[in-house]
C-alpha cells in the first residue's frame, strides 16, 4: 500500500515529538492550566485532590496540559510548522488535499464542516438516519432542510433516490449530508454511492459532507480501504476530473484508531475555496483551548495505522470470526446478519458481529452476566441481538474469555428459533433520532417502541 520512502514518512509523529520534549522541560507556567504545574511538583501539595488527579491521570498526562506558547508547537488556527506537517502527512495517508485535527470528536468536526459548506439558507439533503450533530447543527444554522429516508438494504440509497426525484423537479440540493459508516456496521457501499452521485450532479456539481465516524482504520487495511470515503472519493474525482465536486469527510478517529478520545479528523476533497472556508470555519468554531494530548494521539493514530494498521485489522477481522464461529457453535446463539439482500446501497463491516440470543431479556440477562461476571463489555443491545465491536485493540486474550463468558452463561439454553435479516437502521439515543421534523411516530418501526436501549458514552 505504501512504498518504502512513503512508509517512513508517513510513520513520522513530528508533534507528538515536540510535545514530548516540551512535557519533560519542567517549563514553568504563568498563563493558565495549573493542572499541569502538578506534574512538576516535587511534592503535591498537602492536597488529597491533588493526589486524586496525580493518580488518575499520572505525570506524563498531566505535563501535557499546557497552553501553546513556543513556536515548535506551532498555532492551532494558523499551523506552519510541526502541526502544519502532521495534518500534511495525516492527508496524504487518507489521500485528501488537507486534514485539519479537531479535538472536541466528530460532534465538534461535523458543525464546523457545515458551517464551511455555507448550509444558511441552502437547499440541504440530509440522510435521515445521520448523528445528532448534523441535525442540530443544520438547524441552528438555518438550513433548509429535507430528509432522505432510509431505504430498505436492497435498494439504491434514500439519498440517491431523493436527489434523482429532485432533479426530475428540477429542484437541485445545494449540500448533501450521509453518514456511511454506521455504528452497527452497516457500511454504504461507496463505490457505487459515488457513481450514482456522479450521475446525477456531473455538470451541476453538489458539495457534501460524508460522517464516516466508525471505520477511519479501513483506509489502512489493503482490502477494507477499496470501500473507505476518502480513497474512494479520491478515485471517481480522478475518473472524472471535470466534475466540479467537493467533499469533506469526519471520522473519530478515537473509535477504530489509536487516538483519545474526542480525537476527530476532518478531511477536506476539493478546491482551494472550499479549504479556505474550512480554515475560517475551524476559526469561527473550533474551541479556543485545543487539546494538545489529542493533537498529539492524532498524530501518532495515524502513524500508527500506517505502521501497524493492517495487521492489526487483520487480527481483528480473525478474532471477529472466531465470535462468529462461536456464534455457530453455541446452543443458546445464533449469528444474526444484519443486512439482507445482495447489490443494495450498504454492505457489512466485518469488524462487527451481532450475536441472537433470542429473545431481548435474554440479550439484556447475557449482557449483564457478562459485565458483571467477566468484565465483557458488549457496546449495544438491539432486540435479541448483542453487537461485539471487534476494533484494533480488542485482544486474543479478551476474546478467549469472551468464549468462556458466552459459553458459560448461554452453554445449556436452547438455540433461538430463527435468525431473521433486520433493517439498517436501529434506534440510537443519543445519536441518531428516533423522529425527525415531519415523521409521525405511527410511521416508525413498531420494535422501537418501548424497547430498551443502550448507549456506550
Ligand atoms: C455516525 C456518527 N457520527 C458522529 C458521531 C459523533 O462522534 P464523536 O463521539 O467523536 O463526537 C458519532 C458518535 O457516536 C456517530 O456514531
Amino acid at each position: 500500500m505504501w512504498t518504502t520512502a512513503q512508509r517512513r514518512r508517513l510513520t513520522e509523529t513530528p508533534y507528538a515529538d515536540a510535545l514530548e520534549r516540551h512535557a519533560s522541560a519542567g517549563i514553568a507556567n504563568f498563563h493558565a492550566l495549573p493542572i499541569g504545574s502538578l506534574a512538576h511538583a516535587p511534592d503535591p501539595e498537602d492536597s488529597r485532590h491533588a493526589r486524586q488527579t496525580l493518580r488518575l491521570f499520572g505525570t506524563e498526562l498531566l505535563a501535557t496540559q499546557m497552553t501553546l506558547g513556543s513556536p515548535e508547537l506551532d498555532s492551532f488556527f494558523r499551523a506552519h510548522r510541526t502541526l502544519a506537517r502532521t495534518r500534511r502527512l495525516t492527508a496524504e495517508a487518507f489521500g485528501a488535499d488537507e486534514t485539519h485535527y479537531v479535538t472536541t470528536g466528530t460532534t465538534g468536526a461535523n458543525q464546523i464542516a457545515l458551517e464551511a459548506l455555507r448550509v444558511q439558507g441552502a437547499r440541504v439533503l440530509v440522510d435521515r438516519s445521520t448523528h445528532q450533530s448534523v441535525h442540530y447543527a443544520l438547524d441552528r444554522l438555518g438550513a433548509e432542510v429535507t430528509h432522505a429516508a432510509t431505504a430498505p438494504d436492497d435498494a439504491e440509497h434514500g439519498v440517491i433516490t431523493a436527489l434523482r426525484r429532485a432533479a426530475a423537479e428540477g429542484a437541485p440540493f445545494d449540500v448533501v449530508v450521509i453518514g456511511v459508516s454506521a455504528y452497527d456496521g452497516a457500511l454504504v457501499q461507496m463505490r457505487r454511492f459515488l457513481a450514482a452521485l456522479h450521475e446525477l450532479t456531473a455538470t451541476a456539481g453538489c458539495r457534501v459532507l460524508v460522517d464516516e465516524a466508525w471505520t477511519a482504520i479501513h483506509a489502512f487495511h489493503p482490502v477494507l480501504r477499496r470501500n473507505a470515503a476518502v480513497p474512494c472519493i479520491r478515485e471517481a474525482l480522478d475518473d472524472h476530473p471535470d466534475w466540479p465536486a467537493s467533499f469533506l469527510v469526519t471520522q473519530s478517529a478515537h473509535k477504530s484508531m489509536l487516538a483519545l478520545r474526542q480525537g476527530s479528523y476532518l478531511h477536506v476533497v476539493g478546491p482551494e475555496s472550499l479549504r479556505a472556508d474550512v480554515h475560517a470555519a475551524v476559526y469561527r468554531v473550533h474551541t479556543t483551548s485545543p487539546s494538545l494530548p489529542i493533537v498529539a494521539s492524532l498524530d501518532v493514530a495515524r502513524a500508527h495505522a500506517v505502521a501497524e494498521g493492517e495487521r492489526l485489522v487483520d487480527r481483528a477481522l480473525i478474532l471477529a470470526d472466531r465470535i462468529r464461529d462461536l456464534g455457530h457453535a453455541t446452543p443458546g446463539l445464533a449469528v444474526h446478519e444484519p443486512l439482507r439482500g445482495g447489490g443494495g446501497a450498504y454492505q457489512v463491516d466485518p469488524m462487527k458481529v451481532h450475536l441472537h440470543l433470542g429473545s431481548p431479556e435474554r440479550a439484556h440477562e447475557v449482557r449483564r452476566e457478562l459485565f458483571d461476571e467477566y468484565g465483557v463489555f458488549v457496546s449495544r443491545q438491539d432486540g435479541p441481538t448483542l453487537l461485539f465491536t471487534v476494533h484494533v485493540g480488542v485482544t486474543p486474550e479478551q476474546v478467549d474469555v469472551l468464549a468462556e463468558g458466552l459459553q458459560a452463561v448461554c452453554g445449556g439454553s436452547a438455540a433461538p428459533e430463527s435468525v431473521l435479516g433486520g433493517r439498517y437502521v436501529i434506534a440510537y439515543p443519543p445519536g441518531i433520532p428516533l423522529q425527525v421534523p415531519g415523521e409521525h411516530l405511527a410511521a416508525l418501526p413498531e420494535r422501537r417502541a418501548g424497547e430498551e436501549l443502550y448507549s456506550t458514552f
